[in-house]
């Protein structure tokens, strides 16, 4: 770390001994530990054994990031690059190499412009904060991205981003229109200087392949100033099962301003044996007031049954809150809590289904679901906009032909419980393969799952890449490797899932 730190004083002049601005933080420190889970979301990354950064860097200027690329390439140390700590793995802030952390918590300045519809945000910035700003500026302006509050942006829109209007808009990545990078060598980009090419791999092919992307200009997209919103819970018991299987057939198909999506656990089933049963709920945003609503959920859905009185109509904002798990009586306000409070241990997978699931295979996926305390899906529907915007026009390539997305979880606290979970949620995955996208059975790069694959080290071939490149990024893996050879030959943007580069035999 020396090496490291001469150089970073040489061209910031900031020292740790002198370090009062708070952008170095050394193991000795006493603040080093706090800062290094500040943000780190999953916790089985949060444990004693964990291999920890040499430093923890928190750039309160630009100038600071080209000056931490320069000094670690130098040095020969690797780049862990944070903005938010959600990555499902925790590549942000852990690696078996010795490195460091860049975590841009301190850059998250936003700027809404109104009048352009547009709004330039910096990476450090979380989702709660910019849809707080969104609001405090107009009450019928909104971003398409994902419902937890304190992801990062700069993770978010580097690996897609979607959301509750995501069938209106697309995803976050899609509404993306200006970006600032500093590269391998420690220069600045905007979009015009970095060329399209770069700009394209950024938008969905994880920036952290790439650069430091420290700033975005997005557009924003209008939404009314009433929506309206409903969760139905139905168990086994109450036809959940049929349910789903209608679910399949219409949710992808469904008006563009209505987002219903599926949310599927073991509970108990209340009976005086307590048996355990699976409980879905149903639950909508709808871009318009109540009667619109109810009026399509009458002609497309009319078995769930959808009533006046499950229905609430509120500001977009509100919505927000609402599919956060905050309560949409309160202040917004809570939207700028970077901190998420229900941190535990997780891992996750995803899938994409572009046929409907048997009653057949539904009633299998129950018996494995009832097996786990903590274990949940979510089903997302595709369709709307998603299926207009074509697979290569950003490198996220899951467009037309798919119904909707998996998302699997399992969630727990003691750290000596983590085999278990973590095989449970690998037969469950396994037990769906008949029933998923094949030749490659796709996955969603934010919900990032190692189990995929990994780089074994920087070396790495594009063929041996392709195992889980291909299922992240379909036919545009071959596109970001090239582009990856060209922006980045010395690889130093390395990590476990990195783009290799793809360099042609002459
Ligand atoms: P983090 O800082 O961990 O970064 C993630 C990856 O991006 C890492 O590889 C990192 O190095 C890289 N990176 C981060 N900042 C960068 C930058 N400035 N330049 C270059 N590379 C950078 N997703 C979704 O689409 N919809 C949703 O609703 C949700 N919900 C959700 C809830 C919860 C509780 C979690 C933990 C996660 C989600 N996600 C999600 C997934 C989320 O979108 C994904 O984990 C993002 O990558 C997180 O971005 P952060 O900046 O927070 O992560």
């Amino acid at each position: 770390s020396n090496n490291f730190l001469q150089c970073f004083h040489s061209k910031t002049n900031i020292s740790i001994s002198n370090s009062t601005s708070n952008v170095i933080f050394d193991r000795n420190g006493t603040s080093y530990a706090s800062v290094l889970q500040s943000s780190a979301q999953n916790l089985r990354f949060v444990t004693p054994s964990t291999p920890k950064p040499i430093l923890i860097i928190r750039p309160l200027h630009e100038s600071h990031i080209q000056a931490a690329v320069v000094c670690a390439k130098e040095s020969n140390i690797n780049i862990r690059i944070r903005s938010g700590g959600h990555d499902y793995e925790g590549l942000s802030y852990v690696s078996n190499v010795p490195f460091i952390i860049v975590d841009l918590s301190n850059l998250r300045s936003i700027t809404v412009d109104i009048e352009n519809g547009t709004a330039w945000v910096e990476s450090g910035g979380t989702l709660g904060e910019l849809y707080h700003t969104i609001a405090e500026k107009s009450k019928v302006y909104a971003f398409p991205a994902g419902s937890c509050s304190t992801i990062g942006i700069g993770g978010h829109l580097g690996g897609g981003g979607l959301g509750t209007i995501f069938r209106k808009y697309g995803l976050a990545a899609d509404n993306v229109i200006d970006a600032k990078i500093v590269d391998a060598n420690g220069r600045i980009f905007d979009r015009k200087s970095m060329g399209e090419d770069l700009f394209w791999a950024i938008r969905g092919g994880g920036g952290a392949s790439f650069g430091i992307i420290f700033a975005w200009k997005i557009k924003l997209v209008p939404v009314p100033s009433i929506v309206t919103v409903f969760s139905i819970e139905k168990t086994l018991e109450k036809g959940a099962t049929e349910l789903l299987q209608k679910w399949q057939l219409i949710a992808d198909k469904l008006s563009q301003n209505l987002f219903l999506h599926a949310v599927m656990d073991g509970v108990d089933s209340g009976g005086e044996n307590s048996n355990k049963t699976i409980a879905v709920s149903f639950a909508a945003l709808f871009l318009g007031g109540s009667e619109e609503l109810l009026t399509l959920m009458d002609e497309s859905f009319p078995e769930l049954g959808v009533e006046r009185k499950d229905c609430t109509e509120m500001s977009w904002i509100q919505s927000v809150l609402y599919f956060a798990g905050f309560s949409t009586e309160g202040s917004y306000d809570v939207l700028l809590n970077r901190t998420n409070p229900n941190k535990s241990s997780f891992k996750a997978k995803s899938d994409f289904v572009k046929e409907p699931i048997s009653e057949k295979g539904l009633e299998g996926l129950w018996k494995i679901l009832l097996e786990e305390q903590s274990g949940y899906m979510i089903w997302t529907p595709y369709g709307g906009r998603m299926s207009e915007i074509s697979e290569n026009e950003i490198p996220f390539p899951h467009r037309s032909g798919n119904l909707y997305e998996i998302q699997y979880m399992v969630t727990w606290e003691a750290e000596g419980e983590t085999d278990a979970h973590v095989d449970w949620i690998r037969r469950l995955h396994d037990y769906m393969t008949p029933f998923v996208s094949k030749n490659p059975r796709s996955a969603y790069l934010n919900y990032r799952d190692l189990d995929l694959g990994i780089n074994r080290n920087e070396n790495e071939s594009y063929g041996d890449a392709s195992v889980w490149g291909l299922k992240y990024f379909n036919s545009n893996f071959k596109r970001l490797a090239q582009i990856k050879a060209q922006v980045d030959p010395s690889n130093f943007f390395w990590y476990e899932q990195s783009i290799p580069l793809f360099v042609s035999q002459v």
